[in-house]
């Protein structure tokens, strides 16, 4: 379903990386290491295109990304693409429901959908009920579940998570990456995701190692 040829990234003359190749099945949950500087979220930002590439294709379902006009991009990445950033981006000012209907709101998604779609991610991330409370008033781990509500709330095919534990606990950020595993599970959406913890890598479905001259399993 995500499927990604030959990708290369460079700044000037040097290649950050180059020649990087995988699938992601739908469901699948792929976890990428490698060491600081490597490009991991270079590359996640690249699948997004957020960034562009100097080389390769990447193909989501029957959509050549690449391919497509910065417009567009912008629309697939809005209907497509769901992201969790180790530095949470829950806005402060919003209410926790507020936060998770935010992409649904960026696709007009009629009231009572949204409603809807709000309490069951909430639920499923085990905040019900957490709907009015300010981000400031979360703990560090329900932050986290909080973006990852967000973040599938519009049901997005691909989901992207750089670092997603990167300030919890050991238990806590077993427990979110449970759970995200789990959501894409039930979603049937394609997640990659960055990590440098062991325990993390554990949960996932595969774990590819990213170097300056490829991608492979690890
Ligand atoms: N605008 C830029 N110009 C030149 N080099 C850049 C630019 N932006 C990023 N880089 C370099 O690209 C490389 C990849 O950065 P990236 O943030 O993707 O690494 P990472 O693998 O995510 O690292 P970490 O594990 O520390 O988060 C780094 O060496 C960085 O210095
Ligand atoms: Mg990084």
């Amino acid at each position: 379903m995500l499927k990604v040829e030959g990708l290369g990234k460079r700044y000037g003359e040097h290649w950050i990386f180059r020649n990087v190749s995988f699938d992601v099945a739908p469901g699948e949950l792929v976890a990428v290491l490698g060491e600081s500087g490597v490009g991991k979220s270079t590359l996640l930002n690249s699948l997004a295109a957020l960034d562009t590439v100097q080389a390769g294709r990447i193909q989501l379902d029957s959509a050549d990304v690449l391919s497509l006009d910065e417009e567009a991009q912008a629309l697939w990445r809005r209907q497509e693409v769901g992201f969790v950033f180790q530095a949470f981006h829950v806005l402060p000012h919003l209410s926790v429901a507020q936060n998770v209907a935010l992409p649904l709101l960026l696709l007009n998604t009629p009231g009572q959908e949204r409603e809807a779609r709000v309490q069951a991610m909430l639920q499923a991330v085990g905040l019900s009920g957490f709907d009015a409370r300010e981000p400031r008033t979360l703990s560090g781990g329900q932050l986290q579940r909080v973006a990852i509500a967000r973040a599938l709330a519009h049901r997005p095919r691909l989901l992207l998570a750089d670092e997603p534990t990167g300030n919890l606990d050991p238990e806590t950020a077993e427990r979110v990456i449970a759970l995200l595993r789990e959501q894409v599970h039930q979603l049937q959406s394609a997640c990659v995701l960055v990590t440098h913890s062991m325990a993390a890598a554990a949960v996932a479905d595969r774990v590819l190692h990213l170097r300056a001259d490829g991608i492979a399993p690890a």
